[in-house]
């Protein structure tokens, strides 16, 4: 397995409370802020101080024992009940990315199996949560590697949003099918869209992937059908939000462009995302809930208005690739293939 060189942990639980980096102050500051209430946690999620499917799931496991610690003088019974309810109301941090509900709900069964008192239950919901860190950057690892089996050499790889070690605990998904591939083949190089309009690649994935020395060109998100044409592109590598059972994947609005700019161009379009992401409960995209997000992101930037005062405003979050479009799944356990109803079930059998 590819050896993880990036030194960025993007979350990490220490001794009774959470650090993790600050990503509303790229590309000017790289901090650490330290999380330590449960509400804290809550609208750390929400302003998106930490982002990314992967990364809010692990945030959210950590709001757990936050919560979990505010109410350790509470009898049993009551700590469970009280604590249960803290658990769901943290799931609603954010509404599409189903890492966050499966984290928490990691939390929640652990809370329900205990026959631990109060302080043993805190004690192992701590334990699960830095389990589920440790894992996430040995799943990352392995989507690395599979999906560095299907990039060409010197290939250039475009990417949308950031799917790096800033969107999870570390290497990425996304990214972390470029560290791999780099690793064995220096000669390949990245294109980032800019991704409005929180400007994920141009703050974030700009800034690791320069801190790995991996080449990057920054384009805006309109050019990238440009660049296409030009043979200028020979994949694109982006991560996930939420996939349904039938493959078709939410991912930063944007996503879809790109995909389909993909398809009439004739080159692959992967998403790299942990088993995690996918949400089998749900039969196709139309049923993932799409974030709505504040109209200021739109008609402003760096706090400047940038359009007419009063105009209409639509900001969605995300947007839902169909599965059509797709031209694999990289998982951690391996690369799922159409027909996606059939690869995923089968990836959940064993
Ligand atoms: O709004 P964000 O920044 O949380 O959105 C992030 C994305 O859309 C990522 O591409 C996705 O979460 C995958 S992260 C490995």
């Amino acid at each position: 397995m590819t050896e993880f060189k990036s030194k960025i942990r993007t979350i990490e639980w220490v001794d009774t409370f959470s650090r993790m980096v600050d990503q509303t102050l790229f590309p000017y500051e790289f901090k650490y802020v330290d999380i330590k209430t449960g509400d804290d946690m809550f609208d750390a999620i929400k302003t998106m101080i930490v982002r990314g499917a992967p990364a809010i799931g692990i945030a959210g496991a950590h709001g757990v024992v936050l919560y979990a610690q505010e109410l350790k003088n509470l009898p049993r019974d009551e700590f469970i009940k009280k604590l249960l309810e803290k658990a769901d109301y943290m799931a609603t941090s954010r509404p599409t990315a189903v890492n966050l509900m499966w984290a928490v709900e990691k939390q929640k069964e652990v809370i329900k199996n205990s026959n631990s008192d109060v302080n043993g239950i805190i004690e192992e919901l701590k334990q699960n949560a830095i389990k589920l860190e440790n894992e996430d950057i040995e799943i990352n690892k392995k989507i690395g590697d599979y999906g560095a089996e299907v990039v060409p050499k010197g290939a250039t790889i475009l990417t949308h949003c950031n799917a790096g070690a800033l969107a999870t605990v570390g290497y990425g998904t996304a990214l972390g099918v470029v560290r791999s591939a780099f690793a064995n083949d220096p000669t390949i190089q990245v294109f980032a869209d800019e991704t409005r309009p929180r400007q994920q690649g141009a703050r974030i994935t700009t800034l690791e992937l320069t801190m790995d020395g991996i080449p990057t060109t920054l384009i805006t998100d309109g050019m990238c059908s440009y660049f296409m044409k030009k043979g200028m592109i020979d994949m694109v590598v982006v991560g996930a939000d939420r996939i349904a059972a039938n493959g078709d994947t939410a991912n930063k609005i944007g996503t879809y462009t790109v995909a389909i700019a993909a398809k009439y161009h004739n080159i692959p379009f992967y998403i790299a995302a942990p088993l995690s992401t996918i949400d089998i409960n749900i039969k196709s995209g139309d049923e993932i809930p799409i974030e709505e997000r504040s109209h200021d992101e739109v008609t402003h930037i760096n706090g400047k208005a940038i359009c007419a005062e009063g105009v209409n405003i639509i900001n969605p979050g995300f947007d839902v690739t169909p599965h059509e479009l797709i031209s694999g799944i990289i998982t951690e356990k391996g690369i799922l293939r159409p027909d996606y109803k059939k690869s995923i079930a089968e990836a959940f059998k064993n």
